[in-house]
């Protein structure tokens, strides 16, 4: 289902969007009301409020290309344009187990200060290089209210970190993540984390994934199974040792030659700056410039920003990007598309928007136009 925001929800139920954020911060959520409700929260809030409106339970998001479009990009692809590309690694686990922990100290950055009771609410991306090797990493939250945040997160990686707390073991969200990356057939390394406490028992974690199909290598498995302390920074160089073994593995590649595809990983309305969305390029190279399309919303590239605040021309494969320049804000998980002819990027959009409203008119309603028409 396209995300709902909370001005809309708020709309749709005749309530102050007051209330709504309200309740959403009961649920350590801080929202405004351009806010996106995950499905899950939104039926959380619609239940908790006992609003009158019916959630209609959507498709897991493809973020293939769409068929009819792909010959709309004229160019050659060719096998011998082709490169390794940094790998994209999605560090998932249940809440608080240590994940923007982990990266934190790989990045050498405070992230977890910052947020609102120490909790993720949102997907993080980050390219950092350790040893002249670039690694692209994507922070997923844990709150088990973000289940499809963390679905997006292992649909765009090439390899998953699985980090669970050795004084907590395996819990509801690390399950689910394992199942996501499963389902995704990504190769998943475990981080074994907070080793430095006293009451760490990373054996049981062990012993834990088994029941999981993941049995570590030094119990003759394949699992790879680093045991970390994100917080004291320790054995952080053999988990990116690991992380780079599997890359080589991996052999990922992707043509900078090309026009970008990408995924937006997340996107707002900024009151200053307009439409901006974070896209990670899976592929190619994009441009200022360029006539882009993300859903049912075209754009041109007025500006490219990246992770450390700076403007940049161009993004090649693996890059996360702010992008400026969209007529309206893209939703999470939209396929991003570069697009030769901007006419024909409009109408697609249109003709997206103009769908996905119909599939609006129904949930509303119950009735599409068509049937209604039928009827009479
Ligand atoms: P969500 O994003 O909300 O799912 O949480 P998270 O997995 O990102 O956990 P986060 O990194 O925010 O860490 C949660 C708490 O665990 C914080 O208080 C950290 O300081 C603490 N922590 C993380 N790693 C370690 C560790 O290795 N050892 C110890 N002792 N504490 C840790
Ligand atoms: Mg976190």
């Amino acid at each position: 289902a396209p995300p709902v925001t909370v001005k809309e929800l708020a709309e749709t139920a005749g309530i102050p969007s007051n209330r709504l954020i309200k309740s959403l911060m009961g649920l350590g959520i801080m929202a405004n009301i351009n806010y996106s409700l995950e499905e899950d929260t939104l039926e959380e809030v619609v239940e908790e409020l006992d609003l009158d409106v019916t959630v209609e339970s959507g498709e897991e998001e493809d973020i293939e290309p769409c068929s009819d479009l792909k010959v709309m990009t004229d160019f050659e692809d060719r096998d011998e344009d082709y490169e390794l590309r940094p790998p994209i690694v999605t560090v998932m686990g249940h809440v608080d187990h240590g994940k923007t922990t982990l990266l934190d100290v790989i990045r050498e950055t405070k992230v977890t200060e910052t947020e609102a009771g120490g909790i993720t609410q949102h997907i993080g991306a980050y390219q950092v290089t350790v040893e002249g090797e670039k690694i692209t990493f994507i922070d997923t939250p844990g709150h088990e209210a973000f289940t499809s945040m963390r679905a997006r997160g292992a649909q765009i990686t090439d390899i998953a970190i699985l980090v669970v707390a050795a004084d907590d073991g395996i819990m509801p969200q690390t399950v689910e993540a394992i199942n996501h990356a499963q389902a995704a057939e990504i190769p998943m390394l475990v981080a074994i984390n907070k080793i430095d406490k006293p009451n760490a028992q990373p054996e049981q974690v062990k012993q834990q994934m088994t029941e999981y199909g993941l049995v570590p290598e030094e119990w003759g498995g394949k699992t790879i199974c680093v045991e970390i302390s994100a917080l004291q920074g320790e054995n952080i160089d053999e988990l990116l040792e690991m992380i780079i073994l599997q890359a080589e593995i991996e052999e990922i590649m992707a043509n900078p030659h090309r026009p970008a595809e990408g995924v937006v990983i997340e996107a707002e309305l900024d009151k200053g700056r307009g439409p901006v969305a974070t896209v990670l390029i899976k592929n190619g190279t994009l441009n200022v410039g360029d006539n882009v399309l993300a859903g049912s919303v075209c754009g041109r590239v007025r500006a490219m920003i990246d992770e450390h605040g700076q403007r940049i021309e161009r993004a090649g494969p693996a890059t996360p990007v702010e992008i400026l320049g969209f007529s309206d804000v893209p939703a999470a998980g939209d396929f991003l598309q570069v697009l030769a002819d901007e006419q024909r990027a409009r109408e697609v959009a249109a003709e997206r928007k103009e769908e996905q409203l119909e599939i609006r008119r129904k949930a509303d309603t119950g009735v599409t136009l068509e049937d209604f028409y039928e009827q009479v």
